[in-house]
Formats: structure tokens, sequence, C-alpha cells
């Protein structure tokens, strides 16, 4: 059965002559590692204060993974509760799909790991890279398979071991990631909109503000790409501060103009958590009030492809949306890659 149409926004998916069947997020998981590493901890380790860390990017503590737990671990265990929310067995997922960019190994994929860890062995699974903006490209992807009939169930997650690449000697950048994992269960629900709308958008130009230049078909591991450390992230912060503020905010007004919603009628804004001062400019662009934000960066830092994903699940379960409300996602990550979804939960 087909929702019915709304007097409060508009399906852009509805149009033409082509009818696809509506995507809903069924259930929704995120997983933390245990150990929890504070802005104190950074004292002993780099030339930096926690009023600094504080005060530059919101961040109060971070979780880092154990040595021997990997991305496709904590993955997993996203999955696992997004699932049980979803009344979704591993038998069911059609399709795995996971945004990140520290994969276990550049190939197998990530996916195909989280897929024999989960035992969903009638899954097709992959990996997409598009950064921090990776969990908004893979509903957006997954969304396809669902509205064209071709798959009932399928997972998307958004996990990173940030750790791996950090360079702990750098406080330039080392005080602003952590690991972390989201999942989502994306299938029709009928009479539900669901996901109204995604953007998504590139600009490759701007590849050099954020990158990890080593280990790749360019510039094969070897001894001197470890000693110049190019196994690390690298980032323009200040270039990639002003951009990630002018993409977020035009992402998000497209898609509210999509919906023909404006932002008055949005419940939740989640923001990627990557920096207070980025989300409050964000936020003060497009006039959304101090209780319409989702913020839990304090607790987790930036997350990359798995930011908004543990940020949906945390807004879920903490009772701050509610099935009929409509969520704003808006990201922003290396690439350049940015991207907004408007979302009937
Ligand atoms: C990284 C960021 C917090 C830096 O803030 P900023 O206001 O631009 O800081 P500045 O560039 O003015 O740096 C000021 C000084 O602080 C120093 N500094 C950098 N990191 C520091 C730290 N952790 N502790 C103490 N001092 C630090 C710098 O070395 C610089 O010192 P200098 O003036 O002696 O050279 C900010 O640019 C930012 O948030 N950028 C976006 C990052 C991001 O979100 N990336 C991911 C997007 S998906």
């Amino acid at each position: 059965m087909s929702p019915s149409a709304s007097p409060k926004f508009k399906n852009p998916r509805a149009k033409h002559d082509f009818v696809g069947r509506t995507c809903s997020i069924t259930g929704v998981g995120s997983y933390v590692p245990e150990k929890v590493l504070t802005n104190s901890d950074l004292e002993r380790m780099v030339e930096t204060s926690d009023e600094w860390i504080t005060s530059r990017t919101g961040i109060k503590e971070r979780r880092i993974a154990a040595a021997e737990e990997f991305t496709s671990d904590l993955g997993a265990k996203a999955a696992l509760k997004a699932m049980e929310m979803a009344g979704v067995t591993a038998e069911q997922i059609d399709l795995v799909i996971v945004a990140t960019i520290t994969p276990d190994m550049p190939f197998p994929s990530t996916a195909c790991l989280v897929q024999k860890k989960l035992g969903a062995h009638r899954a097709a699974a992959f990996d997409l890279e598009a950064a921090c903006s990776g969990f908004i490209y893979a509903l957006e992807i997954g969304q396809q398979f669902i509205m064209s009939r071709t798959y009932e169930t399928v997972l998307v997650i958004g996990a990173e071991k940030l750790s791996a690449i950090t360079n702990w000697k750098d406080r330039n950048t080392c005080v602003l990631f952590g690991d972390g994992a989201g999942a989502a269960i994306l299938q029709n629900r009928p009479n539900s909109h669901g996901l109204l709308t995604a953007i998504m958008g590139a600009d490759g130009n701007k590849a050099d503000l954020l990158s990890m230049p080593g280990g790749g078909s360019r510039c094969p591991a070897s001894n001197e790409t470890v000693a110049a450390g190019m196994h690390y992230l690298r980032m323009d912060g200040k270039e990639t501060f002003k951009n990630a503020v002018q993409a977020m905010t035009s992402a998000a007004n497209e898609a509210m103009r999509r919906c023909e919603v404006n932002i008055s009628q949005i419940k939740c804004v989640i923001p990627h958590q990557a920096n207070r001062r980025i989300i409050d400019a964000v936020s003060d662009r497009l006039n959304a009030t101090p209780e319409q934000l989702f913020v839990n960066l304090d607790k987790y830092g930036n997350t990359s492809a798995a930011s908004v994903a543990i940020a949906l699940d945390e807004a879920v379960a903490s009772g701050r949306v509610r099935r009929g409300d409509l969520i704003l996602i808006v990201v922003f990550g290396a690439g350049l890659t940015w991207g907004a979804a408007v979302i009937e939960w």
C-alpha cells in the first residue's frame, strides 16, 4: 500500500510516472568501544589542554577500540542492535553496505567481514567510501534497492576505527577523532514516507584538504611512506571548517526545499558531529533552535561515517524523535563530500 499524500510536506520521490515503494528505517543501533580517552589523557600525550580542545571543538572525550577490535567488529555489534529493533534475522538481510574510511584492510571489503560475523549468508555486501558523508550516501544507495523492489531488507552501517589512522603525536588532528559504529535497517513500511529525500554532493578539486595519502596505489606502503607519516590522516583545519559550514548549510536547505518544509517543521536536526563550532555556525544559518539540535560529540568526537548513525540511534533511544516526526540529517567530509536527508521517522 502506498502512503497517502501528506498536507505537511511533499514527497519528492512521488513524481513522474515512476511507481516505487517508500523506504523507511525500521531499526537503528550503535556501538562504541569501552575505552574512554579524555582531554586530560591527551594532555599527557601532546602539548594541549582540556580548555583548548573544549573551546575550539566541544569535544570532552572519545572512544578508542581495543587492539584486537576492528571496524568490522564495531559494525557487526551496531548491526545486531538495529536488527533486534527491526525484528530482522540475519537470514532476511539482502544487502550489507558498510560506509567507512578505516576498513579492516583494503580488501576484502569490511561489508563481507560483517556479513560473515552476522551469518547473513544470503546478502550481497560492499563497502562505500564517502568519508564522513558515508552514512547519507549509504542510506540513499540502500534506499534505491528497496524502492525498486529489488530487495526487501538492506543493512546500512557507518563504522570507523579512526584511532588506527590517527597520528597520536599531531595535536592538530589527534584531539578530534574517535571510534564507533551505527547501523540502520532499511525496509518498506506501508503507510510511511520514510526517507523523503537525500542530497549527495562532492568536489574532488578539494581532495587535498583532508586525506590519508599513503597505502593506496599512488603511494603504496613502504619504509619511506611510513617514515613520512603518510599512513596517517592529514587535514587543513581552517579551510575544512569554512567548506563544511557552506556545504552543510546549502545541502540542508536544498533537502528541505525539495520536501517543501521549513526548519520549524523539523523535530530533530542531526548534524555531522565534527566540531561544535561548525554545528553552531550551520545551525545559525538554518535558524535551528538549540532544542532541535542533537549533539553528542562531547562524548565521542568525530567518528566520521559512524557519527550521524550513532547520533540517530541515540536521538531515537532518548525519545527525541518519535514516529511521524521529521528529521534532518546533514553531513560533510573528505573528498570533499557532503549530504543531507529529510526523513519521516
Ligand atoms: C582544527 C581546528 C579545531 C583548529 O581550530 P582553529 O581555530 O582553526 O585553530 P588555529 O588554526 O587558529 O590554531 C591556533 C593554534 O592552536 C594550535 N593548536 C592546534 N591544535 C592544538 C591543540 N590540540 N591544542 C593546543 N593547541 C593547538 C595550532 O598549532 C595553532 O598554533 P600557532 O598559532 O602557534 O601555529 C579547526 O580548524 C577545525 O575545527 N577545523 C575543522 C576540522 C574538522 O572538523 N574536520 C573534519 C571534517 S569532516
